[in-house]
């Protein structure tokens, strides 16, 4: 295990012995979600964690949230750190190395999202089927330790099959309209120009944001069997006749709250069950 990674652990293990299932990144106006859980064991702010990063932008509350929700153990990133706050690519995903350290098999990723694809409207959920990363390192770069994940990981399915296909019953079941999609990450912190928007829209991108992209490669180099949906908060530059807001991103994540907790509470269980089903062979304990 990396030396920043022990150091986290072990201040985490004073407090709780806690063993997640499942770790989930909560998005931009999404950190409501953990009002959701019937137990909370504990809440841990990430600035009380050695060596860890601490996410500075509004909406993101900074902390993790571990409990369960209808039974499945859950650790929970009520605010994620992004590249654009001016963390190395290696802080960004230290945290999914730490959930992945405390046991968690599966990575749950949400996010707000600007949409491309013109069939989504402002509040579409999307489950995520592929990604691109443009102008943001690979977080992998540097030294690698093989009792990690390997040199060169294959990214041909990033987004696990199963998965997808059980976000996607899920919403089928309650009715909630959803569709698969393409994720671009780029930095940030400013937004696309129109005419960046319609490049990547040339190349058959769904979705844009500033986030994701960094913490599914290290999830997947990890062994972690990964997942994301986006909330379309906004249609993407250049497509909105709107000039873009974080206001608006925060405000379109709390007004989809309901049906976005339905479909992920559902599906928490979901993957619970599958889970136990056919249980996780990769263990790099
Ligand atoms: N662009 C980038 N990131 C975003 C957007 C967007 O339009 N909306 C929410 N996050």
């Amino acid at each position: 295990m990396r030396d920043k990674v022990r150091e986290c652990i072990s201040y985490i293990r004073k407090i709780t012995d806690f063993e997640p299932e499942i770790a989930m990144i909560l998005g931009s106006g999404l950190g409501g979600y953990t009002r959701q859980m019937d137990e909370v064991i504990c809440s841990i702010p990430y600035s009380r964690i050695p060596g860890f990063p601490v996410s500075t932008v509004s909406g993101h509350a900074g902390k993790f949230v571990m409990g369960y929700i209808k039974g499945v153990p859950v650790i929970f990133m009520d605010g994620r750190v992004h590249y654009y706050e001016g963390y190395a690519p290696e802080d960004v995903v230290l945290p999914v190395r730490v959930m992945r350290a405390m046991g968690a098999k599966v990575l749950f990723l949400t996010n707000a999202a600007g949409g491309l694809n013109e069939e989504y409207a402002p509040g579409s959920l999307v489950v995520l089927r592929d990604h691109v990363s443009l102008y943001v390192p690979n977080p992998l770069i540097g030294r690698n330790d093989p009792d990690e994940g390997v040199r060169f990981p294959d990214m041909t399915e990033v987004y696990d099959r199963s998965l997808r296909k059980i976000i996607a019953d899920c919403a089928s079941v309650k009715d909630i309209p959803i569709s698969e999609g393409v994720y671009c990450q780029l930095s940030g912190p400013s937004y696309e120009t129109p005419f960046e928007i319609m490049i990547l829209s040339r190349l058959g991108v769904d979705l844009v944001g500033m986030s994701t992209v960094m913490e599914a490669i290290t999830g997947h180099h990890l062994g972690m069997k990964v997942c994301g949906i986006s909330l379309v908060t906004n249609m993407a530059a250049g497509i909105s006749t709107q000039p873009l807001n974080h206001d608006e991103v925060k405000q379109a994540g709390k007004d989809s709250s309901e049906y976005f907790a339905v479909l992920v509470t559902d599906s928490l269980c979901a993957i619970k069950q599958h889970l136990d089903a056919e249980p996780h062979t990769v263990s790099k304990d």
